[in-house]
């Protein structure tokens, strides 16, 4: 039985002090849960967040890293840097990243490969525009971003990865894919992982939904037999919503 995964996302929100906070009442809120959850915080959150959330069942996440150790990156934060703070998690190749910040299929696939040989536990993101869903591209699309960014991996490291499939036309607009929409956009990646790294590999790898995930919708879709969890974006801002979305089986 594969665990459920439900991570924040706060993106570029939050001040240290808010989230000191927010782990407080989250922590109390999701201390019976047997779902894994993460918050992915920005790097200036990311020293208070681990402090605060030691012995609670919180994990603390980054939002994107360099595949580089070290060296002149003006701006950049390394694998081993967010490791060393007791970072677990880490995002690649999120949507926005790809729209804003030039992140390719190639960057994805260093980036995932420098996180796995340190130990920090990726979550990669893969969807479609809704200009390619109308297409009807959509499987070609996020099976091909899928293998790119695993290009190269062992199936004992791809078991550690947690793709998000992430329509983008469903982030940040309130529209959710369908939950059969979903399922089979998600099963369509399972397959293709069976197909390069094996079934076993397939049946392991965790995949979460992402895409207006709120409390209201968080149960239909994870209640689906492919999709492991979710990656919530603005749901994952307040703290009494967000437990309602991990104890979405309560
Ligand atoms: P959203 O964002 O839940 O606000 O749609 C999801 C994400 O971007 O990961």
């Amino acid at each position: 039985m594969r665990r459920k995964v439900i991570a924040g996302n706060w993106k570029m929100n939050m001040l240290p002090n808010e989230a000191i906070s927010f782990i407080q009442e989250l922590s109390e809120k999701v201390k019976d849960t047997e779902n894994e959850v993460v918050l992915c915080v920005p790097y200036t959150d990311i020293f208070y967040s681990v402090l605060n959330a030691q012995g609670t069942n919180i994990k603390i996440g980054a939002q994107n890293m360099h595949w580089e150790e070290k060296g002149a990156y003006t701006g950049e934060v390394s694998a081993e840097m967010l490791k060393a703070v007791g970072v677990e998690y880490v995002i690649i190749g999120h949507s926005e990243r790809r729209q804003y910040f030039a992140e390719t299929d190639e960057t994805v696939n260093k980036k995932l490969k420098k996180a796995l040989s340190v130990g920090l536990k990726p979550i990669v993101c893969v969807g479609e525009t809704l200009e390619q869903r109308e297409q009807g591209v959509t499987a070609k699309i996020i099976t091909t971003q899928t293998e790119k960014a695993l290009d190269g991996l062992e199936p004992a490291d791809v078991e550690k990865v947690i793709i998000a499939y992430e329509p983008i036309w469903a982030i940040g607009t309130g529209k959710t894919a369908t939950r059969e929409d979903a399922n089979e956009a998600v099963k369509q990646i399972r397959q293709k992982v069976a197909e390069k790294y094996g079934q076993e590999t397939a049946d392991r790898v965790i995949i979460q939904y992402g895409g207006s995930v709120k409390a209201a919708n968080a149960k239909e879709l994870f209640e689906m037999s492919d999709i492991d969890g979710g990656l919530v974006g603005g749901a994952s801002l307040k703290a009494e919503e967000f437990s309602n979305i991990v104890n979405y089986n309560k």
